[in-house]
């Protein structure tokens, strides 16, 4: 899986968790990250927007201020660029594991699917920001958009501006994390997040293991 060249060389792996607000890929990430540590492999685990100071910055910023459609974006990439540069890159280069809660599929399931940027500006972001790298392996969570819903409404008061959107806007976010997957090659692994947690570690922990 995965494409850039440097990708072959490399004894750690890149891995990402996807899916709509509500999805439950948190309990997901922590079960991957037990399992590779029990392992007895270096993993770092991060989160985008944000992973550091800076890009945490950002984050408060994307998640809490009204903006232009493509300011969105390019705050995006940005903070994932610092976070390339400061965490993701520097790990993979010393062989250790790289597991983050989203990266640019949310950029393209969001600003594009959902807000309707340009494909072929997300496409030049992109490649500026990172040419020769993807995941190895990305998990999609992919649910209802009324039962994530439940789940949020459920969870917490404070929703940031993403969560407060409508069920229409989920709907054309979990189309285009379903189309990007088709295009991925195997790269992205489409896991039913509607069942219950243990059997979605399951599935998930099996599809881990599947990895080159
Ligand atoms: P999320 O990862 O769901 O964190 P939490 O569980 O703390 O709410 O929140 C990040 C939000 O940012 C989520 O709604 C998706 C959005 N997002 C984008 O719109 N584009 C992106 O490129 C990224 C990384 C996130």
């Amino acid at each position: 899986m995965g494409t850039g060249a440097e990708q072959n060389t490399r004894a750690g792996r890149f891995i990402t968790f996807e899916g709509i607000d509500g999805a439950g890929k948190s309990t997901q990430i922590a079960a991957v990250v037990d399992r590779l540590r029990q392992r007895g492999l270096e993993v770092v685990q991060s989160r985008e927007p944000g992973g550091t100071p800076l890009a945490e910055k950002l984050r408060e910023l994307v998640l809490h201020e009204a903006m232009n459609l493509e300011t969105e974006a390019l705050l995006m990439f940005a903070a994932r660029r610092e976070h390339l540069a400061v965490v993701i890159e520097p790990a993979l280069a010393r062989d250790a594991w790289v597991v983050c809660d989203r990266f640019s599929d949310a950029t393209y399931a969001y600003q594009v699917g959902g807000r309707g940027l340009d494909a072929a500006q997300f496409r030049l972001l992109e490649q500026w920001v990172h040419p020769h790298l993807q995941p190895d392996l990305t998990f999609l969570f992919d649910v209802e958009p009324a039962i994530a819903a439940q789940r949020i409404a459920q969870g917490r008061a404070d929703t940031d501006r993403f969560e407060r959107e409508q069920r229409d806007f989920f709907e054309r976010v979990r189309a285009a994390y379903l189309a990007r997957a088709q295009e991925s090659g195997g790269r992205i692994a489409v896991i039913d997040a509607g069942r219950a947690p243990d059997v979605v570690t399951a599935d998930v922990l099996a599809t881990l293991g599947r990895l080159p």
